[in-house]
């Protein structure tokens, strides 16, 4: 069986790849730019935004986990037009597994609008495939709420909610999909906790016995009101074990 991973150089990609290393899959993966050790990979140059490599990265392939993403530049290609492009090229795929996001139907946010559309995309398409909404990856959060303190500060919108889930454990459950088969959309992967940022942001200085405080703020609008009502969350799917607190104990080792 020969799997292609897009996106391998992304975060989840990464977290898929460290996992596929010692599996029994033939792995292809694909990025824009080659990886310093690709192998034992076969890598392939391949572009949604432009379709170059499309053919190449496909071929031969039974599986495809589809984690390239490009949320902030040119997404509606990026994540629909270029991806319905992709999918008409690969007609010969025995499973397709799209991650997507939970809320991505409720949230007025740009890229969650068209990842929804990506979704339609692929129900609509004669392609096998699983769709698996997960939460925010803790690295995710961290990343873009709390990786700079400003005048020893987390200033954040505190009372936006998150259950984030580790992006090793939503990379195994995506490999456990290849042998289960094409599901159509399946069960959301949640993590462990719905935390507001405050909690996250008083987490993070209490494990990294760090001086800095919390100063929080809120926002008008639709959009922080979906995070601050949990509705990128699944309080029913629980799935991820590793918390957020986890997390950051593991990143002191
Ligand atoms: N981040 C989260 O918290 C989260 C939560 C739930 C679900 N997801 C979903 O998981 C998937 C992966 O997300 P991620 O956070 O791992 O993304 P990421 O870290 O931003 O990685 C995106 C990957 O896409 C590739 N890419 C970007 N533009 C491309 C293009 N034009 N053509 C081909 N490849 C391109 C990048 O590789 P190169 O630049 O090397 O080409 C990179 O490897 C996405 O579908 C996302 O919606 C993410």
């Amino acid at each position: 069986m020969k799997i292609l991973v897009t996106g391998s150089t992304g975060l989840l990609g990464s977290a898929l790849l460290n996992q596929l290393s010692s599996s029994a899959y033939k792995i292809k993966i694909t990025s824009r730019s080659k990886r310093e050790q690709s192998a034992p990979f076969e890598w392939v140059y391949s572009d949604l935004l432009s379709g170059d490599g499309i053919e190449e990265a496909v071929k031969g392939v039974d599986v495809i986990i589809h984690a390239a993403t490009s949320p902030l530049k040119n997404s509606r290609i990026v994540e629909v037009s270029g991806f319905g492009e992709f999918l008409g090229k690969i007609q010969h795929i025995k499973h397709f597994i799209y991650p997507s996001i939970v809320g991505i139907d409720e949230i007025p946010f740009k890229y969650y609008k068209l990842k929804y559309e990506a979704e339609d995309l692929l129900k609509n398409s004669s392609i096998p495939h699983t769709i698996v909404r997960a939460t925010q990856f803790h690295n995710f959060v961290e990343k873009s709420f709390l990786s700079k303190p400003l005048f020893k500060r987390y200033i954040v919108p505190g009372n936006m909610k998150f259950q984030s889930v580790d992006v090793s454990e939503f990379a195994n459950h995506l490999i456990g999909l290849v042998d289960k088969g094409p599901q159509g959309r399946t069960d959301d992967f949640g993590g462990p906790d719905i935390l507001t940022l405050r909690e996250m942001a008083e987490l993070k200085i209490r494990i990294n016995n760090e001086t800095n405080k919390v100063q929080t703020f809120s926002l008008p609008g639709e959009l922080y009101k979906s995070f601050k009502n949990g509705k990128n969350t699944n309080d029913n799917q629980k799935m991820g074990k590793i918390t957020f607190e986890d997390y950051l104990i593991n990143k002191l080792d």
